[in-house]
Formats: C-alpha cells, sequence, structure tokens
C-alpha cells in the first residue's frame, strides 16, 4: 500500500510542470528525476522518459515497441529517429532506431531488429517489458523534411534491411493524411522470413491503386510474393524509365545506400538516402594501421589509438562514456572539440587539422591528437 507521504510526493513529481517554481525551490534537478523514477513515474524535469505500453513481432526476430514518452518529448514526425539509451553491465550504452509504426496520441513506435553482437537491440529484446521505463532523446533526422511538396509526383521507395521501418512509417504517414500514394516501393530482405508490415503494405497497396509494393529476396522458398534479384544496373534502368519525376528516397546499409546512390541519385526529381550502418568508403585497405597517442583533456587520460577504429569505439574500449546516440554520423550527439592534431572524416574522407568539432563516431586519428573530453 502506497504512504500517504509517498502519494503526495508522487503527486508533487506528476505536477511538475504546474509547480515548477516551488519544486525547484525544493530539489534538484536529479533529485526530481530520481524521485520521479523510484515512485514509478515517467516524470523528469528535461529528460525524455517513456513507458513500454505494447511490444508486437513484425516478422522473426524483429519486434516493435509502443513507448508513452512523457511531455519533454519535442514534436515528432516520420522518417525521424530516437536514441534508446540502457544500463548494460554497469555501462550506458545508446542506439538509434527509426520511428516506424503510427501509434495513437502521443505514443510512438520503435522497431528494433535482434543483431549478432548488437548490445542494445538485444538487451531490448531479451530484458525489456510492457511497463518498463526507457530514456529516449528528443527526435532528430530530415529525411522527409519538405519531401514532396508536390502530392501529384510519384514517389519510389528503396528498402533494405532495417530501413523499412522509416519508409514504412513514411508511407503510412501520408497515407493517413489523406494522400493518395503513387509509385513504387521496392523491398529486400536477406531472409524470407524477416519481411515486416506485410499485411499493412498489402493495405497500403490495395487502397492505393497507383501505389506497387515489390519485395525481393534471394532465398525466396516460402515466400512467393518476392522476387529474386539486387539493385544493379539493369533494375535502376527500369525503375529510371518507368519514374523519371519521381521522389526518390533510400534507407538500408551503408552499401546499400551507396549503391542506390550511384544508380539512381541523379534520377527523378529530388533524391533522399539514409543508411543505418556508415559506408566507410574512405577507409584505404591498403593503408598500414598506425597508432597514435590521444590525449583527452577533461578525463586527463592519454590512449594509444589505431588509425584504422573510430575515436567512440576506442574511447569506450577505454573504459570512457562519451555522449552519442546514432553511431553512423547523422545526431551530432557524439561531437566534441578537437584541440590540436589531425582527424579524418570516414564519411567525407575531409581531414580536420587543428581545431574544430569532430564527431567520434565516423572520425579516426591520423596524427596524434588532443580532444576536449
Ligand atoms: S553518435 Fe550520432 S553523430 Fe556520432
Amino acid at each position: 500500500m502506497t504512504s500517504p507521504f509517498l502519494s503526495s510526493a508522487e503527486g508533487l513529481i506528476a505536477r511538475k510542470p504546474v509547480l515548477g517554481g516551488l519544486v525547484a525551490a525544493l530539489m534538484t534537478e536529479g533529485q526530481y528525476d530520481f524521485w520521479s523514477r523510484e515512485l514509478g513515474s515517467t516524470a523528469a524535469w528535461r529528460r525524455v522518459f517513456a513507458r513500454v505500453v505494447a511490444a508486437q513481432w513484425e516478422a522473426a526476430d524483429t519486434l516493435t515497441l509502443t513507448l508513452r514518452p512523457n511531455r519533454n518529448l519535442g514534436q515528432v514526425s516520420a522518417g525521424q529517429h530516437l536514441t534508446v539509451s540502457a544500463d548494460i553491465a554497469g555501462r550506458r550504452h545508446c542506439r538509434s532506431y527509426s520511428l516506424s509504426r503510427l501509434a495513437s496520441g502521443r505514443d510512438i513506435c520503435l522497431t528494433v531488429r535482434r543483431e549478432p553482437g548488437g548490445l542494445v537491440s538485444n538487451f531490448l529484446h531479451d530484458h525489456v517489458q510492457v511497463g518498463d521505463v526507457l530514456e529516449l532523446s528528443q527526435p532528430y533526422g530530415d529525411l522527409a523534411t519538405g519531401l514532396v511538396s508536390d502530392a501529384t509526383r510519384p514517389l519510389l521507395m528503396l528498402a533494405a534491411g532495417s530501413g523499412i521501418t522509416a519508409i514504412y512509417n513514411l508511407l503510412a504517414s501520408m497515407a493517413a493524411s489523406g494522400r493518395s500514394l503513387q509509385g513504387e516501393l521496392l523491398y529486400w530482405e536477406k531472409q524470407p522470413d524477416r519481411f515486416c508490415f506485410t499485411e499493412e503494405l498489402n493495405r497500403l497497396q490495395a487502397e492505393h491503386a497507383g501505389l506497387r509494393v515489390s519485395r525481393f529476396c534471394n532465398a525466396t522458398e516460402g515466400r512467393e510474393d518476392a522476387e529474386r534479384g539486387r539493385l544493379d544496373a539493369a533494375l535502376a534502368a527500369r525503375l529510371a524509365g518507368a519514374y523519371p519525376a519521381a521522389s526518390i528516397v533510400a534507407c538500408g546499409g551503408g552499401a546499400f545506400v551507396t549503391a542506390a546512390r550511384e544508380l539512381l541519385g541523379g534520377v527523378g526529381k529530388e533524391f533522399r538516402a539514409e543508411a543505418f550502418t556508415p559506408s566507410f568508403a574512405t577507409i584505404d585497405d591498403e593503408t598500414d594501421e598506425q597508432f597514435y597517442e590521444l590525449v583527452l583533456r577533461r578525463s586527463g587520460k592519454t590512449l594509444r589509438v589505431s588509425s584504422r577504429q573510430s575515436l567512440l569505439e576506442q574511447i569506450e574500449d577505454a573504459g570512457l562514456s562519451p555522449e552519442h546516440g546514432c553511431r553512423m554520423g547523422i545526431c551530432n550527439s557524439c561531437s566534441c572539440q578537437q584541440r590540436g592534431g589531425e582527424s579524418v572524416n570516414e564519411l567525407s574522407g575531409a581531414a580536420l587539422r587543428g581545431q574544430g568539432a569532430v564527431r567520434l563516431c565516423v572520425s579516426r586519428a591520423n596524427s596524434d591528437l588532443e580532444l576536449d573530453l
């Protein structure tokens, strides 16, 4: 039974936005967040906590969590991501997931695939249950910002693997807004039991005469609605001919998105792409591995780092936990100041010499280096 003290404290916590001045006089932000969690509330001063209110299997090893965030979460829109933080074996780990299904009210859905070695993904699959509370970041990403201002323009959507989560959310949101969908969704999976949102995509296709959904899987046994085939020059030529004025959106792993950009980047009216794994095209496998001294000024540590691995991974391996989110150069949450030396951005190949902002997750050392970390 809840004591009168606890229930009145919980009431105070829950009414913090109204009683902000009084609560601020009584406790610090850290105390407020701590007691809120102790009392089973998701209220927080500024942080975003969300309760898991439902879990639903989409396909083998792919789970959708419906989350009810506190009022600190800003406006979310289709095509965006959120970072989920989890304490695993005494360390905080963060990973980004795309918004996936449409949810009612302020609830949001994230769809998570179990991956070999996927620390946070596997934790969410194995340990998180309905009723648990997760911490989220604010939403970020601009995949859909300004996309298709002309509602009559066809859409060409290319999704590979988990890339379908953002693409499905975009299509479903457009349909929910009353738009008539025109164009084609091409969706690749490696295994036939991994296709997600099958019923919903079939329903969208049935409801929108102008929309075609094509599935591709080279292991087609047990999946009659999938064709064989890769995204190659022949398929790109067919698409370029069929959709010369389309808005093209590609989402998938780094190699897939690179191929889509090369084959279709110049086709159509606009081309958007987002990778959920970085494509480190600038790593030269022929270059010998070098080792450098990395000085972390604020931590007072000096590490020996390799030229072949991201700064973020190596700093984490040394037992530190720098801020991070997407781990693929999008969210900017791992950005810190470089004070000296030279680093290379793996995505662009650009070198940063001396002072400037460096994204740790997609940068490696190219000389002895000093960071304000
Ligand atoms: S973690 Fe998102 S940019 Fe580095």
